[in-house]
């Protein structure tokens, strides 16, 4: 068994420094927002994984039913010999990918340094003839990936992409395609546009796990920047924009309220019913998805659906 590798690309206090520009760009400007990549501390890689297991939360299920039953034509079509993963989280679906392609080496690329150790140390454990090099990185900077045989095969799962924001994931897919030599591909994950009720059921359960995951973001910023956000003073919100196709999540203020974040010496006003803007889920059509990849220098090669169309894996494999 070859101990599991982690590679941190970025010194910790860059992360510090990212998270207090975020925050105070965020918090001063209207309507207000911070990125969603300051859910996944430790707590909130939990919570995003007990979503993954909602009975509202269909995404997972789909896609792992794409993996489980399309995993030998992905492996067919790339024969890649590295696995990189952008996003990574748990790694539990990825074992499809694994068993099928059977890669020399596997890459898993997080923020969230539990999500990865946890996930890696299982991997080497259970796959001893795998080597795992984990990155605590961010997959919207440039990224340094260790040396590895080729071909490589790159996968963003669980929708993630939908995250980021339409020139955002125009400039994610050309840095991408960037690390990409011929012979090597893209596996896609995207959740598809489909009816409002089910959308906005995925992103607001009636357990409350989503709730609680999106004010997670909130305890960070007290944890980390002295904040006193009060978690129970603002609600979850989940709605559909049909205009630009995403569910945004919101944390809306149920009072009048001053939060102050004494590490960057800020007091903010929030208005009674204001609302925070925290995360966009973009849902997508094949159209769209074929035409951000070909903006980017990339052709989708293969599109796989669930039996339900509510999911699609998508593979480029540059010529
Ligand atoms: C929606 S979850 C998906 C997890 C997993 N891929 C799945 O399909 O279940 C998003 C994952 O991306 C990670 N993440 C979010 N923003 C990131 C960023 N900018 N750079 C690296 N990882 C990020 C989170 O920590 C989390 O593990």
């Amino acid at each position: 068994m070859s101990p599991l590798l982690v590679t941190r690309t970025l010194p910790e206090d860059a992360t510090d420094a990212a998270l207090r520009a975020d925050v105070r760009h965020g918090l001063t400007v209207q309507p207000k927002w911070l990125p969603p990549k300051w859910f996944y501390d430790a707590r909130g890689s939990d919570l995003f994984e007990q979503i993954t297991e909602l009975p509202e939360y269909y995404p997972t299920r789909a896609e792992r039913e794409i993996l489980a039953t399309r995993s030998g034509e992905i492996t067919a079509a790339s024969g890649a010999r590295t696995l990189i993963e952008l996003g990574s989280g748990s790694s539990e679906k990825t074992r499809y990918l694994l068993d099928a392609l059977m890669p020399s080496v596997y890459v898993p690329v997080d923020v969230s340094e539990s999500a990865l150790t946890q996930a890696g140390q299982a991997l080497v454990e259970a796959r001893p003839e795998l080597e795992v090099h984990a990155l605590i990185a961010d997959f919207t900077a440039p990224l340094a990936l260790p040396a590895t045989p080729g071909p490589r095969l790159v996968a963003f799962l669980g929708g993630t992409i939908g995250n980021l924001l339409p020139d955002e994931r125009a400039k994610f897919l050309s840095s991408v395609r960037s690390l990409l030599a011929p012979g090597d591909g893209l596996l896609l994950g995207t959740d598809l546009v489909k009816d409002e009720r089910v959308l906005v059921r995925a992103y607001d359960d009636a357990a409350g796990v989503t709730a609680a995951f999106n004010k997670n973001v909130l305890a960070v910023v007290d944890r980390e920047l002295g904040a006193d956000f009060d978690p129970d003073a603002f609600d979850h919100v989940a709605l559909w924009d049909a205009g630009q196709e995403w569910i945004e999540m919101r944390l809306r203020s149920r009072v009048a309220q001053t939060v102050k974040v004494p590490a960057l010496d800020l007091a903010v006003d929030f208005a009674a019913g204001e609302e925070m803007r925290t995360e966009v889920s973009a849902k997508f059509r094949k159209d769209g998805v074929s035409a951000e990849l070909a903006a980017a220098d990339l052709e989708l090669t293969h599109w796989w659906t669930d039996a339900q169309d509510r999911f699609a894996l998508s593979l480029s494999v540059v010529r």
